[in-house]
């Protein structure tokens, strides 16, 4: 099977009515991983690739990675998706690459801190998206800007959604996806105690659905940081203070109403970190690295596992054939804006 479009794989969650995970990927460890649970639960998946992710594991790695994944997996679409693209030319790359989505982040200037202007937002975005749909790529979009700067990836204010303005951007640039901003951002500190409906504004996903019922919407920043993993990571020596993700219960309420992207690497990352800390403390005589990155490995697929079932994806893998970036590309010539 051909890797998946974005824009596929969210028509067919809307339809079912689930949202699918979009898990972030460094490495091989990883990659098979979120792979391996989307085969045990039977959901399409989405793997993201940031720019740091690009850059720490090379470009040429990280899409035969994919592609491997696609080989073995063939009964699983996957999508390859470019996290947080920060210009138009990161983007355009990613597609060369043989990205099959890709984020034009244009929330923020191309130094990833920034708040941008609106005008400038909805100009990158567009001319992402015309480029992409020509071949059959799909787009995700930001507006509003997350909270926390822990990353390296944010400005650290936080700008809500604003619903209107919502419908304007994808009015004017033609995004399948759109990443919307209700008070999450990335990384493991995100609230310090767990959030109410006053902190994550929740209200604004329904707003947004009502207006934009064809839009598929993603929350980014949505890591659960479960108490058990940071306890875990403390007891084999680890030093994380007291934090609080995004509980689960509130994703499905997203995805309720029109969520169909879940971005999920924080969780990842302290799963490996749990199990890595554990192993090695365990068998300090051990020093074959396979001893300790296959626990990792199935410490990433536990968590893309249990999300893909809480998100609802579980069983969908197989409710429909992958459609080739060429036949993408003929459905966006036909239906210009989006493709649905
Ligand atoms: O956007 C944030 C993601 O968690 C990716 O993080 O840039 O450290 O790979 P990264
Ligand atoms: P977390 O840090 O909550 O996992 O968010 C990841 C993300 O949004 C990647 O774009
Ligand atoms: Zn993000």
């Amino acid at each position: 099977m051909p890797l998946a479009t974005l824009r596929q794989v969210l028509d067919e969650a809307a339809k079912g009515g689930y949202g699918v995970g979009a898990f972030n990927a460094n490495n091989m460890e990883q990659v098979q991983g979120i792979v391996t649970a989307a085969q045990e639960v039977s959901a399409p998946v989405i793997i993201q690739a940031s720019r740091g992710a690009l850059s720490y594991a090379g470009k040429n790695y990280m899409r035969h990675l994919i592609t491997a994944a696609a080989e073995t997996a063939p009964e699983i679409p996957i999508v390859l998706h470019l996290d947080h693209g920060d210009k138009p030319e990161t983007c355009f790359d990613a597609i060369e690459l043989g990205f099959t989505s890709v984020m034009m982040d244009g929330s923020l200037l191309a130094d990833g801190k920034t708040p941008s202007d609106y005008a400038y937002n909805v100009e990158v975005t567009r001319r992402v998206v015309e480029a992409a749909h020509a071949k059959g790529v799909s787009v995700e979009g930001e507006l509003g800007t997350l909270g926390g700067i822990e990353d390296g990836h944010g400005s650290g204010e936080v700008h809500l959604t604003d619903p209107d303005q919502a419908v304007d951007f994808v009015d004017k640039t033609g995004v399948d996806a759109l990443a919307v901003a209700i008070g999450t951002s990335h990384g493991a500190y995100k609230f310090t105690a767990k959030p109410t409906g006053d902190v994550l504004a929740m209200h604004l996903i329904e707003e947004i659905h009502q207006k934009l019922p064809d839009t598929h919407m993603v929350m980014h920043g949505s890591s659960s940081v479960p108490q058990e993993l940071v306890d875990r990571i403390n007891a084999a020596g680890g030093e994380l203070v007291s934090t609080f993700g995004v509980p689960v219960s509130e994703i499905q309420l997203g995805i309720r109403h029109g969520v169909r992207k879940i971005n999920v690497d924080t969780d990842g990352r302290l799963a490996i970190t749990a199990a890595l800390r554990e192993t090695l403390n365990a068998s300090p005589s051990e020093f074959d690295p396979r001893a300790f990155f296959k626990p990792a490995r199935e410490a990433q697929k536990q968590v893309a596992a249990e999300r893909l079932t809480q998100f609802g994806a579980a069983g969908h893998a197989g409710d429909y054939a992958v459609l080739s970036l060429p036949e993408m590309a003929e459905r966006y010539a036909r239906s210009p804006v989006g493709a649905s």
